[in-house]
């Protein structure tokens, strides 16, 4: 199999958006009217695959699903219409499914989320271990469940210390917590949020670089997406930074850090430099803050060039 014809696995978190677009941000204690509301899939994993869909690379989700609940049975139909793969995921149906509420301040077009996951699995080693790896060209997990994802890093690293072709493997760490650290130097890229930098102290994406490149194994890549200063990363080609691309007005900014990283990793696995793989991750993340929804990428098509520059960025007709 040609490396082209390979494909992505993602792993981590699927659950129900629910979109209410407000005129501006709600006051504390006040009523404030919705002036359109929208459920969606979410969950960064499943933004990554949504996007990967979008922008033509096959993909495999892994995370726990429900198919027989009304919301999980919608979040399965939809992503399937991006042409994400679910058969690897676990099947859960005695708990209730999990639901962001996402507050879109069509004023900015920030987003605030309030995420319930009660009592619901996250998905299981086992459900990993069943995974035949030989099919992929990159593996990219979200850094939660750590106990499961410590033994999935570790099952990644065995192969790669194989005799078989090493699957680059990165790591999305969005919200802070201590183990993150551990997991660090397993990883071929690892991404870090601007809110898990600021968690550490860390006030500039050029701090965050110099206080976290450390930690990852040698010849690794850490990237650093910091909103509207655009992206860093550090890896062993050197230090690259990379402009936001803003639309003029910013609509919604939901999903698109998830965005960002959807490109990065579309670019990466096909062997695009990491400076024109960054820079095209802004202009993909950029595209995304200019359409409502998390990933509505049908919305758009988005033809890019691993030069690193939107060719063509058309809306569809809806
Ligand atoms: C956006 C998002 C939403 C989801 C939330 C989970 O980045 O993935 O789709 O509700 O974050 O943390």
């Amino acid at each position: 199999m040609a490396m082209s014809d390979k494909r992505i696995l993602c792993v981590g978190l699927i659950c129900l958006d629910e979109l209410l677009y407000c005129e501006n941000y709600p006051v504390e204690d006040s009523v404030e009217m919705v002036v359109a509301r929208e459920l969606r899939p979410g969950g960064n994993a499943a933004n990554d695959c949504a996007v990967l869909g979008e922008l033509g690379v096959q993909c495999d989700l892994v995370g726990t699903l429900s198919i027989n609940s009304r919301s999980g049975s919608f979040v399965k139909q939809q992503l399937e219409t991006y042409g994400v793969n679910l058969k690897l995921c676990e099947i859960v149906e005695d708990k209730e499914f999990p639901v962001s509420i996402c507050i879109i301040n069509k004023s900015n077009g920030s987003r605030t989320i309030l995420h319930h996951s009660g009592e619901w699995p996250w998905v299981s080693y086992e459900a990993f271990l069943k995974i035949d790896l030989s099919q992929y060209a990159w593996i990219h997990l979200e850094a939660r469940n750590f106990d499961h994802l410590k033994k999935a890093a570790k099952r990644i690293l065995a192969w790669n210390s194989g005799e078989r072709r090493p699957i680059p493997m990165s790591i999305d760490m969005q919200y802070y917590d201590d183990q993150c650290l551990e997991l660090m130097p397993t990883a071929d890229v690892v991404i870090v949020s601007k809110d898990f930098a600021r968690a550490l102290g860390y006030k500039s994406m050029s701090d965050t670089l110099d206080g976290l490149y450390g930690y990852l194994k040698p010849g690794a890549t850490l990237v650093v997406p910091w909103g509207e200063q655009g992206a860093a990363a550090k890896g062993p080609e050197g230090v690259f930074l990379a402009p936001a691309y803003p639309p003029e007005r910013v609509l919604d900014t939901l999903g698109a850090g998830d965005a960002f990283c959807a490109a990065l990793l579309s670019a990466l696995s096909s062997g695009c430099p990491l400076q024109h793989s960054l820079r095209y991750a802004c202009q993909v993340a950029g595209a995304k803050e200019n359409v409502l929804s998390p990933v509505n990428l049908p919305l758009l098509v988005v033809q890019v060039g691993f030069q690193g520059h939107i060719e063509m960025y058309v809306p569809l007709p809806t």
